[in-house]
């Protein structure tokens, strides 16, 4: 099959989604072979069976609840690897079970367009850090795919808003809540000129936090309707997690949506749930988006004109209503939010092909070919033909920011403390070097901790949770304990992060890959 396209991907927390960017410039979401564009990133795992990956898979997870894996993407670039099974007996790894998301979109895509799926951008929330988007990016090599590049939710979506607008220029929010996490960004749009200026985002919010609250409230009415306190196995609340989700969906057109609950033939009723009852009882969670979005309005200082909804959550009648009421000054703009962020991701992916780096372009053709200059004639030929079929008015170019702050463990007066060394906000890519000085005589090796953290603090008190790995510097062992280290943090433009330290006292320079179990494919 020839490769006809390249490919923007959303890989959701609940719901992923692949594009493409077709004949006639337009983005098309590519259908699934059961049907939606959006497909569940859900995937059941057996040992000596095939994967199951999407509808199949939901709709299933009733029956194998302890070998079907839901929220992956919550662990990605956390947990190197994580157990199931009834007895927790198996294991298996969060960027393994992403590769399988990722393969069935790629091949769903192939049998919509006939075209190989093989390049791609695969977006990632704006807040991850360097463990988490090196482990997507890794997803995706280990689904066969040729990743183009990671790009953030927030941009890509921003990318197909504004794409070829030829307005003046805008400072839009994008408001994405989506089935795990909530995002908000402030972000600059001038031309195809897409550079963010600040995020903030909570990750344990998102529709699945509405289905718990409408469970629950399902549950009280029916103990109050029927008398029933005995609790629920795990079979019943997975399936109250498949109709209450569907009742919360109903709810969005509808004034009321019904339940039914089957505990035993003396206990089961149909429960009936208002708008205004689910309003109610989800009420603390919008205030938890809606403090967050104010947060960032204020930290930008700048007017900001338009906000962009994003996320499948965002089709909630309440969500778009808090918004009118909290902040009337904001025009809304929502269109195909559950396919506005691989939209976006498709068009970056088309334009990063046709305007690839140059560096970039010949580092991947001596790594891929013995011979470099012939695939990079190949390559430039294809580009070629890709152009002929669409254009693109204006390259797209892309400015982003750190959106943690990054730095070292020290001992700072005897204490142990995290220096930060590039501040959240900074445009990307950045570099800062510090020196630093050794702690004892005739080290052989110095461990460099490097931490992210959502804050703008110089120091802070170390707390290993935000550690996201560790670089180390070997020296010869002959320096004198104060002897000056160099350290140089960088970020590159796609939030990846680079370690150099340097022993001054000889001009040694060691450039040190950060360590991290959860990304690394050993
Ligand atoms: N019409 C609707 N009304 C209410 N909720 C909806 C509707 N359609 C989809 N959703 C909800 O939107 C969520 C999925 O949205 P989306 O696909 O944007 O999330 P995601 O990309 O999986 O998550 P994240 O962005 O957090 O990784 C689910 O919780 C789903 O139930
Ligand atoms: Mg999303």
């Amino acid at each position: 099959m020839a490769e006809k396209y390249v490919f923007g991907i959303d890989l959701g927390t609940t719901y992923s989604c692949i594009s493409y960017f077709d004949e006639n410039m337009q983005c098309i979401p590519c259908p699934s072979m059961e049907g939606p564009t959006t497909t569940p990133s859900v995937v059941r795992l057996e040992p000596g069976c095939d994967p199951v990956v999407g509808q199949a898979a939901k709709n299933t997870a009733v029956i194998y609840p302890d070998h079907t894996i839901q929220f992956v993407k919550s662990r990605i670039g956390k947990d190197a690897t994580f157990n199931y099974g009834a007895d927790g007996e198996l294991t298996t790894t969060p960027i393994a079970v992403s590769a399988e998301i990722l393969k069935k979109l790629g091949e769903d895509a192939a049998n919509h367009t006939n075209s190989e799926v093989k390049r791609v951008v695969i977006t990632v929330p704006a807040y991850f850090g360097d463990p988490e988007r090196k482990a997507t990016a890794q997803a995706g090599i280990d689904a066969g795919f040729d990743v183009l590049g990671i790009i953030e939710e927030p941009t890509a979506a921003a990318i197909y808003y504004g794409m070829n607008k030829s307005e003046q220029p805008e400072n839009i929010l994008v408001f994405d809540l989506g089935g795990g996490t909530f995002d908000i960004t402030a972000m600059k749009i001038e031309g195809n000129n897409f550079t963010t200026l600040t995020t903030e985002g909570d990750h344990d919010l998102g529709g699945k936090n509405w289905d718990i609250a409408l469970i629950d409230l399902v549950k009280q009415k029916f103990e109050d309707q029927t008398g029933y306190c005995d609790g629920y196995d795990s079979d019943i609340e997975q399936d109250l997690l498949i109709s209450c989700e569907q009742a919360k969906i109903v709810l969005s057109q509808a004034q009321k949506a019904s339940v039914a609950v089957t505990i035993s033939r003396e206990y089961r009723a149909a429960i009936e749930i208002t708008r205004e009852e689910f309003d109610d009882v989800t009420s603390a969670l919008l205030d938890r988006a809606i403090s967050l979005t104010r947060t960032v309005i204020d930290r930008v200082g700048e007017p900001i004109t338009k906000i962009l909804m994003v996320g499948g959550s965002t089709y909630m009648p309440q969500v778009r209503e808090a918004i009118e009421r909290e902040f009337p000054q904001l025009e809304i703009y929502s269109n195909e939010p559950n396919h506005s962020v691989s939209k976006g991701a498709a068009i970056f992916a088309f334009n990063k092909y046709v305007n690839p780096d140059p560096e970039e372009l010949k580092e991947k053709s001596e790594r891929t070919t013995s011979s470099g200059e012939k695939a990079l004639v190949c390559l430039e030929e294809e580009i070629d033909t890709y152009k002929n079929i669409v254009t693109l008015e204006n390259e797209i170019n892309i400015v982003t920011v750190a959106t943690k702050s990054l730095g070292v463990r020290i001992l700072f007066n005897g204490t142990p403390k995290i220096n930060n060394l590039i501040f959240k906000d900074t445009q990307l890519p950045a570099s800062v070097t510090a020196t630093y000085a050794t702690n004892t005589a005739n080290a052989t090796r110095i461990p460099i901790r490097i931490f992210q953290a959502n804050n703008y603090d110089e120091y802070y008190d170390v707390d290993d949770d935000l550690q996201i790995g560790q670089a180390v510097l070997e020296l010869d062992g002959t320096l004198p304990q104060g002897a000056p280290i160099d350290v140089t943090l960088s970020i590159s433009d796609d939030g990846l992060i680079h370690v150099k330290g340097i022993d001054v006292t000889n001009n040694i320079e060691v450039n040190a890959n950060i360590e991290n179990d959860a990304y690394s494919t050993k």
